[in-house]
């Protein structure tokens, strides 16, 4: 069998693992990322599309964001729609100059697979029956088969970035870490069209039909969800009435149409939030969507994933500096702390935005009461847009 020799043992090429393989490559430690699909899958699939400010920092700190300031969206303000009228959120002034950009997930994967090989850095892609073993000592190794060979990585440590369906987390001992779990009772259903956006801002639909999300991909590409049930079949729902519904669900007073346009990608997600505690075990780190799911309502899994393996990174190169443990006993914690905020952002506007079946109309009156706070009162409006935009990445009482 072929064994490979390298600091850190990366699983999984997704923005998780990407960006820790060239945050790392930045501070001089190797590494190599193992990624089950190919470069084509990983690079075309279709996902977040909202980039915090701190992420945009990060990347363009960090020299890959030479294409995102070029072709990212930068948007100033999102609108919330209730009662067949807009409200916008001036984020921008809410939060003294912040802002998010609109740049799709797979752009940010292909501009970090680009300069890791630039870099000369190993992603082998393709790779089965991927395993990790011995992490609980010094001497962690990762094995896998690629084109039919049997091949074994042996490191210091292993990022497991395998987002929420990988083997990493499963493969730390039973009753070693603790699960959060809330699923909701719905999913989205969503569309890429060649359509110009209807909105040169996002917009955040409570419609007694069901919630729904206008974003866009580019200045002639529209991307939109509509709430669905997590177990939908796509083949009940034809583009024609997939338009119907969003028309529906986005009417105002003044009329409002979307564009239409070929639809190009559908597809069905399912809604949950999940935390696992601790975020490591022996010297595997979790990192990403392996580690904890937020809904998409507040489009925060990929800014998470980035935040984490920040100060993953962070954290391995005091360890290969100084030989200081402390930052890596310290990064579960540090990382749990946003996590949390994000999942109760995430809870929040996903418990204001969609409709729950049942019940006598209270909790769609306690949405509009909610939305009326929001859309009038500063210091909620405030609160939704610091959250939105992104928090800082040192939180209040930490400076690492
Ligand atoms: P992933 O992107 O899942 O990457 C994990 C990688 O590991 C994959 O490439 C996978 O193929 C690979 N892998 C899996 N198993 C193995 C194995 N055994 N061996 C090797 N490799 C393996 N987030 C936002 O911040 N903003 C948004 O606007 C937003 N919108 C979203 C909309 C939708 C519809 C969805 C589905 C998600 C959205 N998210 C959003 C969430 C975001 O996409 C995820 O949080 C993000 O992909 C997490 O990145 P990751 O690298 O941790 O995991
Ligand atoms: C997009 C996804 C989200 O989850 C969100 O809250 C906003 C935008 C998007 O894919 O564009």
């Amino acid at each position: 069998m072929a064994t490979l020799h390298t600091k850190v043992g990366i699983i999984g090429a997704g923005p998780a693992g990407l960006l820790l393989s060239h945050l790392l490559h930045l501070e001089g430690i190797e590494s190599i990322v193992i990624e089950v699909q190919t470069r084509q899958y990983v690079e075309e699939r279709n996902r977040a599309g909202v980039l915090e400010q701190g992420t945009v920092d990060l990347l363009n700190a960090s020299g890959v964001g030479e294409r995102l300031r070029r072709e990212g969206l930068i948007h100033h303000g999102i609108e919330l729609r209730f009662n067949r009228q807009g409200h916008r959120i001036d984020m921008h002034e809410l939060t003294g100059g912040r802002a998010i950009t609109v740049y799709a997930q797979h752009e940010v994967v292909k501009d970090l697979v680009h300069a890791r090989l630039r870099d000369g850095g190993q992603i082998l892609f393709e790779a089965s029956q991927v395993s990790i073993h011995d992490f609980e000592g010094d001497s962690p190794r990762i094995r896998f088969e690629r084109h039919g060979e049997p091949s074994e990585v042996a490191c210091d440590f292993i990022g497991g970035c395998d987002g929420f369906h990988g083997i990493c987390r499963p493969s730390i001992p039973a009753g070693a870490l603790r699960f959060y779990e809330k699923t909701y009772p719905f999913g989205w259903l969503g569309i890429t069209a060649e359509a110009v956006p209807a909105s040169h801002e996002l917009i955040y639909s409570n419609h007694e039909r069901g919630f729904a999300l206008l974003s866009m991909r580019s200045p002639i590409i529209t991307r939109a969800y509509l709430q669905c049930r997590p177990d939908e079949d796509l083949a009940a729902w034809p583009d024609e009435r997939i338009w119907e519904e969003l028309d529906r669900r986005f009417e105002t007073c003044g009329g409002f149409r979307l564009n239409r346009g070929p639809v190009d990608q559908k597809g069905v997600t399912p809604m949950r939030s999940f935390v696992t505690e601790p975020m490591q075990y022996g010297r595997l780190f979790l990192a990403g969507d392996a580690a904890h799911i937020v809904p998409p309502t507040g489009a925060k899994g990929l800014n998470l994933a980035v935040a984490d393996v920040r100060i993953l990174a962070r954290a391995l190169s005091a360890w290969y500096g100084t030989g200081s443990e402390q930052l890596l006993k310290q990064y579960s914690d540090i990382c749990l702390r946003r996590v949390w905020r994000a999942q109760h952002f995430s809870w929040w506007m996903t418990s204001m935005l969609h409709r729950f079946e049942g019940g006598d109309g209270f909790d769609h009156r306690r949405q509009l009461a909610e939305l009326d706070q929001v859309t009038t009162l500063r210091a909620a409006a405030v609160t939704l847009a610091e959250n939105y935009t992104g928090l800082p990445f040192d939180l209040p009482g930490e400076t690492l």
